[in-house]
């Protein structure tokens, strides 16, 4: 669905790089999360992919088309919600959505259904200009499935909403994946990217430096523990202990054997500390 290969991005049209070098592929029905510090170069790669951004430097193509030679058709089959919710604060939520329905020339979504996905079935008269910041991003968001898009560009997508409405949303981005839309997340929130994404991609300083399934980078990275917390002459005790030692593993089952647990964890690496373990950067 996205083939990106050798892709430099400046804003100055210089050596200046926000981007560069970045090559990866997004199979079709894929979540592919961009996790990044702020800065990173996350916008910047997904500004050229979504046809925001010209391509300067680099093969790139989306959803089948060049984008050396981007066609209007190509915006038929992408939704985008971006960091800036550049919603028209003059229009009522539903006229914004009316507005933006006629842009395509594909079967659209009622703005009265989209509306009601995102909690703001009861502001569908409110004009946008009196939305709060997490409204207008729920207008924004709303908006960007109503061509019933093949491929779905998220930046942020739960940054800034409560947590009721950020459950809302990720099972919204779930049931539209489960139908086979490819999604291209961008955030620094790695539980977000933990829980949705099949594939995450670390950039640093416009590289990027690692590509895996969350499984697979906490498998490598994580440490083969297991913390047990057991019931011995009355009092609680905790101890971990490896998976991989022979030792430790006999111990185990000693434990098990002889006394009552209480909990078992095996320890799992957080993506961000795996984050910070191979970029020695924070994720922030
Ligand atoms: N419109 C612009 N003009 C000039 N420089 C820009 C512009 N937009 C971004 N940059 C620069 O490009 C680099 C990458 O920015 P980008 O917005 O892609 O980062 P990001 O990873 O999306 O960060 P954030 O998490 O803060 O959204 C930064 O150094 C930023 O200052
Ligand atoms: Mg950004």
């Amino acid at each position: 669905m996205i083939k990106v290969k050798g892709l430099y991005h400046s804003y100055s049209n210089d050596q200046n790089y926000a981007v560069k070098n970045v090559s990866f592929d997004i199979a079709k029905g894929e979540i592919f999360g961009f996790l990044g510090p702020s800065g990173a170069g996350k916008s910047t790669t997904q500004g050229v992919l979504a046809g925001l951004l010209q391509l300067q430097k680099g093969q790139v193509q989306v959803a089948g088309y060049d984008m050396n030679h981007i066609q209007r058709k190509m915006f038929n089959k992408i939704g985008m919600s971006f960091e800036q919710s550049n919603v028209y604060s003059k229009m009522t939520a539903k006229e914004n959505l009316e507005f933006y329905r006629k842009l395509f020339d594909v079967p659209t979504q009622e703005p009265a259904k989209l509306l009601k996905m995102v909690g703001l079935d009861n502001k569908e008269n409110v004009k946008a200009g009196e939305f709060s910041k997490g409204m207008k991003h729920r207008l924004t968001f709303a908006r960007s499935m109503i061509n019933n898009p093949e491929l779905w560009f998220l930046d942020e997508p739960t940054t800034g909403l409560d947590p009721a409405i950020a459950s809302e949303i990720k099972n919204i981005i779930r049931e539209l994946n489960e139908k086979g839309v490819t999604i291209f997340l961008t955030t620094h929130n790695m539980h977000i990217a933990d829980e949705l994404c099949d594939r995450v991609g670390f950039i640093v300083d416009g590289e990027l430096v690692l590509i895996d399934s969350p499984k697979n980078l906490k498998l490598q990275y994580g440490e083969k523990l297991v913390d047990v917390e057991y019931i011995k002459e009355d009092k609680t005790v905790k101890q971990s202990f490896s998976t991989v030692d022979y030792n430790d593993r006999v111990l185990l089952q000693e434990v098990i054997g002889n006394y009552p647990i209480q909990t078992m964890h095996t320890k799992e690496a957080t993506l961000e500390e795996i984050f910070i373990k191979v970029t020695g950067r924070e994720l922030v």
